[in-house]
């Protein structure tokens, strides 16, 4: 049974998997499923939980809530203000996700070092490294380190009361997994911990107006501490991401209740740390092979941001069974939709090919507006003749074949003749682009076989 004590707090079991509470303990997990996940474990009552103790405020009438502006801070650091949507917003909570190894506390480390130097005093939490190791890294970074200053301490309400003296600009946690409650008696890193420490900074942050960072841990299925235990508490949610392979670090933000959230940042991972890319069409560009068989260039949209990434294809025969799809950086069914197009209405022979299909630089592309690319780079391998090497092309396919109109043609173009290509094939519906742009010559195209004859340089 919950009760309870005078200690204020009180028992329930946790499901360890995905954090379901449950008054008593089960056998099995509704939510997830999993065996044996419950654990009984102390809480703070509902009493005394920072959720309900915020002091009591009378409603106000929206009209009179008076908006204190200009009070985002904007870092100067482009690619990283993007992201958020402008800048810091006092008393954000914001959650950093990102796999092992990826740059979380190398980033995080540059933003201290930069808030320190504008705004005055940054505290580093650091769970995880010693004040050894984050010096090291500071050194190879080249930060200073004025006016930032480090604490490896994991209890976090000792933490917060040598923060509180220090009333610092900004505050990092690294890692939230890594720092506990000594009034929960469950271990760091456990459901219960995470979320109540988590609960704990926000409240924190909200009450004295200094934004917070904590970086969190993701787990073998792609989730924070837990599915979706976190966001919902913090303000946003900012993911790094890149492929091992490669050094270029995309920041996203999956969540922000300051600002959009489809903006990315892009950085290269160095040996001075993340520098920001200032031209990413031009990096993800830079070691395209032109002419090259199953290569097309598409101009995508990231948020609002216009990206050239190349695309690239190789179809080769099947040698056992079934022909098989692989989609690296492309949606896996528009590959299928894609392929089943070329089949059906171009009579490429594909049904004996195992098909491949790569961005180039590790980006992900979501939209529809690649298509036509994925259609161009298949066709020109399974046909071994190249894409139009100025050429970049840009367009939704369709079940007949048909190519359907994209949002925001001019900004595609635009940065597809600020690149120096020479050619975009677009959709015809919607094909017009205001004001029109100089170096580069429109193709409206209706239908994929059209694109594919236009777009492929002709054998001979
Ligand atoms: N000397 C170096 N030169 C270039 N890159 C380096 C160097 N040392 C480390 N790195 C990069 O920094 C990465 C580690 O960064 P960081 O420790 O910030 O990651 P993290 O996401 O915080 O990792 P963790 O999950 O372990 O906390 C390495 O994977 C590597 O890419
Ligand atoms: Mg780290
Ligand atoms: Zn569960």
């Amino acid at each position: 049974m919950a009760k309870s004590d005078k200690s204020g707090t009180r028992a329930i079991f946790v499901c360890q998997h995905c954090g379901r509470e449950e008054l008593k303990w089960l056998g099995r997990c509704p939510t997830c499923q999993e065996w044996n996940s419950f654990v009984e474990t102390t809480v703070a009552a509902q009493a005394s939980s920072p959720r309900h103790a915020s002091p009591v405020s009378p409603p106000q009438e929206l009209s009179q809530v008076v908006i204190e502006a200009a009070d985002r801070f904007s870092l100067p650091l482009a690619e990283f203000n993007r992201v958020l949507g402008g800048g810091l917003v006092p008393g954000s909570l914001m959650l950093t996700g990102g796999d092992p190894g990826i740059g979380k506390s190398t980033l995080l480390l540059q933003v201290s070092a930069l808030v320190a130097r504008a705004r005055g005093r940054v505290v580093y939490v650091s769970g995880e490294e010693t004040l050894h190791q984050i010096k090291l890294r500071a050194e190879r970074l080249g930060i200073k380190g004025d006016n930032l200053y480090l604490l490896a301490e994991t209890d976090l309400e000792i933490s917060l009361s040598q923060i509180e003296e220090l009333s610092p600009s900004l505050v990092v946690i690294d890692s939230i997994q890594a720092v506990y409650l000594p009034e929960l008696d469950t271990a760091p890193g456990s459901i219960t911990q995470v979320r109540e420490c988590t609960m704990r900074l926000m409240h924190w942050a909200k009450l004295s107006g200094v934004p917070v960072f904590i970086v969190g841990h993701v787990t073998k299925d792609g989730a924070i501490a837990g599915p979706r235990t976190l966001e919902h508490i913090v303000d946003a949610v900012l993911y790094l991401e890149g492929e091992p392979f490669s050094a270029y670090r995309l920041l996203r933000c999956v969540k922000n209740r300051f600002g959009s959230t489809n903006e990315i940042g892009v950085f290269e991972m160095k040996e001075q740390g993340l520098v920001e890319v200032e031209n990413p069409s031009k990096a993800f560009l830079s070691q395209r092979f032109a002419e090259a068989v199953g290569s097309t260039v598409v101009p995508v949209l990231e948020g609002s941001r216009p990206l050239l990434v190349e695309i690239q294809a190789l179809t080769n025969p099947t040698s056992f069974g079934l022909p098989r799809r692989t989609a690296n950086g492309v949606d896996f069914n528009r590959l299928l939709l894609v392929t089943a197009v070329l089949t059906r209405r171009i009579g490429l022979k594909l049904g004996n090919q195992d098909i491949m299909v790569n961005v180039a630089g590790g980006l992900k592309i979501g939209e529809p507006a690649a298509d036509l690319g994925i259609a161009l780079a298949v066709t020109s391998s399974a046909r071994d003749v190249a894409v139009d090497p100025e050429l970049a092309a840009v367009g939704e396919v369709g079940l007949s074949g048909e190519l359907r109109a994209v949002s925001q043609l001019d900004r595609r173009v635009n940065e597809a003749a600020r690149m120096g290509f020479k050619r975009c094939l677009v959709p015809k519906v919607g094909a017009s682009v205001t004001p029109s742009p100089k170096d580069i010559q429109l193709i409206p195209t209706s239908t994929l076989r059209e694109a594919i004859r236009v777009g492929l340089v002709s054998k001979g």
